[in-house]
């Protein structure tokens, strides 16, 4: 008979600091928790790569998670999700140990869908890589056939607040450029999704550019309730989740500029480890 398990945290995976816009929820949420959070700051944005490329670095960081000792690991990340969770879920799960789970931040979202718009026209803000996968069209005219859902990419809003860029003329500038893309898709948009963990720093911003009363939905909540309905539902993982209240957070930049913006994102300081990929 194998040895029972050692519990470990909870991995929390992102390209780059949005990641810790869904952490900060899981961590209000369940609190008692350990969660590891690694940011692959080295290489975001993953946004404009190609699936290949977001499919390897996904899965390797997801390995180093898996090193850790997180048994349960969650993709923050929603170009990650798109591109990189069917593929580690069908084909890299299965070779290792069988208790390990890997969770996407798609289902939580777009199971929500149909009870975030009154009109029934969503709108959605993701990636170039999210929006070309048409991850988000399919499953939400699963669940919700009756929903119109417009997507516009913005290309241009990661790259923005990875750089701190959070106000400013050039930031207002393109919030402005794709709220406007987006509601010339579809005028009755009443609620549009933020479809990208890194957004929700620009949420304000983005409000201020939509027709008044739009209702700007961010994932973090939605996800934060996923996960605690999943460990509810699945107490064999939950049993091996360790609960200490435990945070650690890693990145594959330099530690010292990841402390100082991850300070900002989480309202609280952070002291992040740096980790190499190899
Ligand atoms: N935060 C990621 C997401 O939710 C993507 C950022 C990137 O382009 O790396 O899609």
């Amino acid at each position: 008979m194998s040895p029972p398990l050692l519990p470990g945290p909870i991995g929390v995976f992102d390209s780059g600091y949005g990641g810790l816009t869904v952490c900060r929820e899981l961590e209000q949420t369940l609190p008692n928790y350990d969660f590891v959070y690694l940011g692959d700051n080295a290489r975001v944005p993953y946004g404009n790569r190609s699936f290949s490329t977001v499919y390897r670095f996904t899965r390797q960081c997801v390995e180093a998670l898996f090193d850790m000792g997180c048994h349960l690991v969650i993709l923050a990340c929603n170009t990650a999700s798109a591109k990189a969770l069917r593929s580690i879920q069908q084909l890299d799960l299965p070779m290792g140990p069988s208790h390990r789970r890997v969770l996407g931040v798609l289902r939580p979202s777009t199971e929500q869908a149909g009870s975030l718009t009154r009109s029934g026209h969503l709108g959605l803000f993701a990636t170039e890589g999210t929006v070309r996968s048409l991850s988000y069209p399919l499953e939400i005219a699963r669940f919700f056939p009756g929903v119109q859902l417009s997507q516009q990419a913005c290309p241009l809003w990661v790259p923005l607040v990875e750089a701190g860029e959070l106000q400013g003329d050039g930031t207002h500038y393109f919030v402005e450029k794709y709220c406007q893309a987006l509601m010339e898709q579809d005028p009755m948009i009443d609620a549009v999704l933020l479809a990208c963990t890194h957004y929700p720093l620009l949420a304000p911003s983005i409000a201020q550019h939509l027709p008044e009363g739009t209702r700007v939905v961010t994932q973090g909540p939605l996800i934060a309730e996923a996960l605690a309905r999943y460990l509810h539902r699945h107490p064999h993982m939950d049993m091996i989740c360790s609960k200490n209240g435990h945070r650690a957070y890693f990145t594959t930049d330099e530690p010292s500029v990841f402390d100082e913006k991850a300070t900002l994102f989480m309202g609280r300081p952070v002291r992040s480890q740096g980790l190499s990929l190899g």
